[in-house]
């Protein structure tokens, strides 16, 4: 990637504009002045700062971690609601993120959000069978019956056949709160599993996509980068490396 794409890139310049900085002395790469924009920057691996401040590295794909609230649509753009890449728009104005995996606008917690349409379409490919981890508050308590059945593969409604799923209560004293592992994604498929035995739904949360842990110190709407070690574990998780 060229220095003066990806400063009008990260910024939100124009590629004049980002020629300016440079040629006016205000970018370093790597710790070093750099006057010429045409300078090829490695991936993960330059350092760059604008007028004074660390643009961090230039990365070839962005991996966010956000903390979805409630209300917010898993989308690109709504006409109507914001959406999760509505709250990561202004640090990356130029990048095409979109929600890899999506969560309903009133369920809460971790939605990943890149650019990198390689993993997106890995970790969502019904084969390949990356577990997801969600917090579910139910209207009743967990049954045995939700438990074999869930086990053995929820038949829906509408007579959908779903795959094995993991249900466990989280603390004997609270049968209401439950932790579902899903390997597949089918449209509001834990309200629907949880429909057949005539449960509802209060609340659910992500907490986990294969590997990766929500953190646990990111409030509702906060985002992180993905470290490089979270990003190994999610592409190792697809059984791609
Ligand atoms: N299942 C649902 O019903 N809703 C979600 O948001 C995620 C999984």
């Amino acid at each position: 990637m060229r220095l003066d794409r990806y400063l009008a890139e990260r910024l939100g310049i124009t590629r004049s504009d980002s020629r300016k900085l440079i040629t006016k002395g205000q970018v370093m790469v790597n710790g070093v002045l750099c006057k010429k924009a045409d300078t090829q920057l490695d991936e993960n691996a330059a350092q760059v700062t604008a007028a004074g401040r660390s643009l961090g590295g230039y990365q070839k794909y962005v991996y966010l971690m956000l903390n979805k609230p409630e209300g917010v649509v898993s989308a690109s753009r709504d006409r109507r609601d914001t959406t999760v890449t509505d709250l990561v728009r202004e640090d990356f104005p130029r990048r095409q993120l979109f929600p890899a995996g999506r969560l309903d606008k009133t369920s809460t917690g971790f939605v990943l959000l890149t650019d990198d349409g390689g993993l997106a379409h890995d970790l969502l490919a019904p084969g390949r069978h990356v577990p997801k981890r969600y917090l579910v508050t139910l209207d009743t308590p967990l049954t045995e019956r939700m438990r074999a059945g869930f086990a053995a593969g929820v038949t829906l409604a509408d007579g959908t056949q779903l795959a094995p799923a993991g249900v466990e209560a989280v603390d004997p004293r609270d049968p209401c709160r439950v932790r579902v592992e899903l390997r597949q994604g089918v449209y509001h498929q834990i309200k629907r599993m949880f429909g057949v035995y005539d449960a509802g739904v209060n609340a659910l949360h992500r907490e986990a996509i294969g590997p990766v842990e929500l953190d646990p110190a990111l409030a509702p709407g906060e985002w992180r980068e993905l470290s490089g070690e979270e990003v190994s574990a999610l592409k190792e998780a697809t059984g791609k490396i």
